[in-house]
């Protein structure tokens, strides 16, 4: 059976995941994020944004789920903590899987490679923000993330309320059974 596959983006995954990038924020924000800030997305601006990340050595590790007839799917992205100071020395910036592909365990992939990758830069433990009412958040609990912080950040012109989850150790929370999932629930 064919299998989705997670593996390190290329340059020419930008045009892929700046479609999914855009095309998942217009499924998951309606309500949460104003309308015209959606429909105001460009899939170009955000292709030369990823263009750039993944051709930067230095940069951002980004990541990508791959079906053999969909193409790239799901995608994240991560690095060193930024922004507020907290306990925490990563940071995963991005998580994104397609709407059609959702729930079957690859965004669960996703989060553990980028994981594998913060653990090898020499980042032990790490955060993602996801907006206060965003359902993701049940993601991150549901895979041991804890509550780490809140902030209230002036987003697109709206007061937007985040909360951060942490994980203090990823290499204990990688070998947790949240996890261990095998073989792959994607397949279809
Ligand atoms: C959030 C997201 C990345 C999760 O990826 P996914 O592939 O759908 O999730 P998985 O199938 O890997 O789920 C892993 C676990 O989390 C749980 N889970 C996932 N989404 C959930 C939700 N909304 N509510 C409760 N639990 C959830 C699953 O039940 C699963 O646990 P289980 O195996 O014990 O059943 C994905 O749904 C997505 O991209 N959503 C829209 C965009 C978004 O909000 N991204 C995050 C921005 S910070």
């Amino acid at each position: 059976m064919a299998m989705t596959t997670i593996r390190d983006a290329r340059a020419d995954d930008a045009p892929a995941i700046a479609r999914v990038h855009v095309a998942t924020w217009r499924t998951t924000y309606p309500g949460l994020i104003p309308d015209s800030i959606l429909v105001g997305m460009s899939v170009e601006r955000h292709e030369a944004m990823w263009q750039r990340s993944i051709a930067n050595p230095s940069g951002d590790a980004v990541v990508v789920a791959e079906h053999p007839a969909d193409g790239v799917v799901g995608f994240a992205s991560c690095g060193p903590l930024r922004g507020l100071a907290l306990p925490f020395a990563g940071e995963v910036y991005t998580l994104y899987v397609a709407q059609d592909h959702q729930g079957r365990g690859l965004g669960r992939r996703l989060l553990a490679r980028s994981f594998g990758i913060l653990l090898e830069r020499g980042y032990p433990s790490a955060i993602v923000w996801v907006l206060a009412t965003n359902p993701s958040r049940f993601f991150y609990r549901a895979l041991g993330g804890e509550h780490a912080a809140d902030r209230t950040e002036a987003l697109w012109g709206v007061l937007m309320d985040e909360t951060a989850f942490g994980w203090r150790d990823l290499r204990l929370a990688l070998s947790s059974d949240r996890f261990a999932v095998a073989p792959p629930a994607d397949d279809f």
